[in-house]
Order: structure tokens, then sequence, then C-alpha cells
């Protein structure tokens, strides 16, 4: 492989999980996942985790991946059939909001309270969780999952950045 068909399947690979990640951003609210519940004296997840954002970043990102698969069939970049590319979709998509979780849960243990940041790992922890239910399916080459840990930190500075210029977010950060 080289370097610009890594970065072209790397991104293809990644995309139901950024928009799993996004949409649950975009629309999640509502009912809190642990049902506003304490453990030890601290929410077990806290607001920032609703049955909302979970279920629509699924659907979006499992959408999102059965739109590649259907664009992608027959060219050198598809990963696989329909059903494959939309499955994989689907374990992109609960990995990444599945990690995300998990992150959480980690930082209200830790005291860290919702919406506080957790450098690298607050930009990290849905591409982690995406790569782990994905393989499930298909584990990238080393090259690409280096890539993918290299990019997402960028990413996601320059998203946020266009979100504060497009007044969707308060801070540039
Ligand atoms: N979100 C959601 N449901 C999810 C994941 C995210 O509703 N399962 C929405 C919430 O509105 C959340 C926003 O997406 O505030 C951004 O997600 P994130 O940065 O992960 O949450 P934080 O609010 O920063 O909370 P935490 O400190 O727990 O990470
Ligand atoms: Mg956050």
């Amino acid at each position: 492989m080289d370097a610009i068909e890594i970065i072209i399947l790397s991104l293809l690979f990644i995309l139901p999980a950024y928009v799993a990640n996004s949409s649950a951003a975009l629309f999640g609210g509502g009912l809190a996942i642990d049902f506003g519940k304490t453990l030890g004296g601290k929410r077990i997840l806290g607001d920032g985790k609703t049955w909302r954002g979970l279920l629509l970043g699924v659907f979006f990102g499992t959408a999102a991946g059965n739109i590649e698969g259907y664009f992608l069939m027959g060219t050198q970049y598809a990963f696989g059939n329909l059903g494959f590319c939309t499955l994989l979709g689907l374990l992109l998509s609960f990995g990444a909001l599945a990690g995300d979780l998990v992150k959480s849960f980690i930082k209200r243990r830790m005291g860290i309270e919702r919406g506080k940041s957790w450098p690298i790992v607050d930009q990290l922890d849905f591409v982690a969780g995406a790569i782990v239910f994905g393989s499930i399916l298909y584990l990238p080459p080393l090259e690409m999952l280096a890539f993918l840990i290299f990019l997402t930190p960028i990413m996601h500075l320059f998203l946020n950045y266009l979100g504060y210029k497009l007044k969707c977010k308060k801070v540039p950060w």
C-alpha cells in the first residue's frame, strides 16, 4: 500500500465512527443513559451521555457505512459487499459510542466533571472503541491504525474550530 492509499482507506474505514460521534453531539440530549443514578456519590456516566445520542449516533453511523458500501461497490476501495460494509458501520458506530461511555465512566470515577476536558483521551476514546468493535469483522493493518491515531486529535481540533466559526460552539476547542 502506498501512502495515499493508506490515507484514503483509513478515512473510508473510520468514517462511520466519526459520523456516529458527531451525530451524538449534534442530536443528543434528553434522558441520560445512567438515568441520573450515582455510584459512590458521583454520577455513573453523567448528563453528557444520553439515549438519544447513542441511538441516533448508531443509526447515522450505520447509515454512513451502508452508503459508503453502496458507492464503493466494485472499486479497489471496497471493504466488502454491501452487507459487510453496513455491519462494519454498525460495529464501528456502536464501538465509537461505547468507547465514549467507558471514558465518561472513568472520568466520573476520577472526579472529573461532565464536560471538563481530559486531553488526548477525550479525542481518542471513540476511535479506540471503534477499532476494538470493528476488529470483529475487520482489523486494519498497522500503518492504517498508526495514521488514524495520528489524524484524530488533529481532525478534532479542526472540527472544533470549524464548529466555533460556524457558531455551533462557544469555544474554539
Ligand atoms: N452526547 C449524547 N449522548 C452520547 C454521547 C454524546 O447526548 N451517548 C452529546 C452530549 O450532548 C454531550 C456531547 O454529545 O455533551 C459531547 O459529547 P462528549 O464530549 O463525549 O460529552 P461531555 O459533555 O464532554 O461529557 P464527558 O465529560 O462525560 O465526556
Ligand atoms: Mg467532552
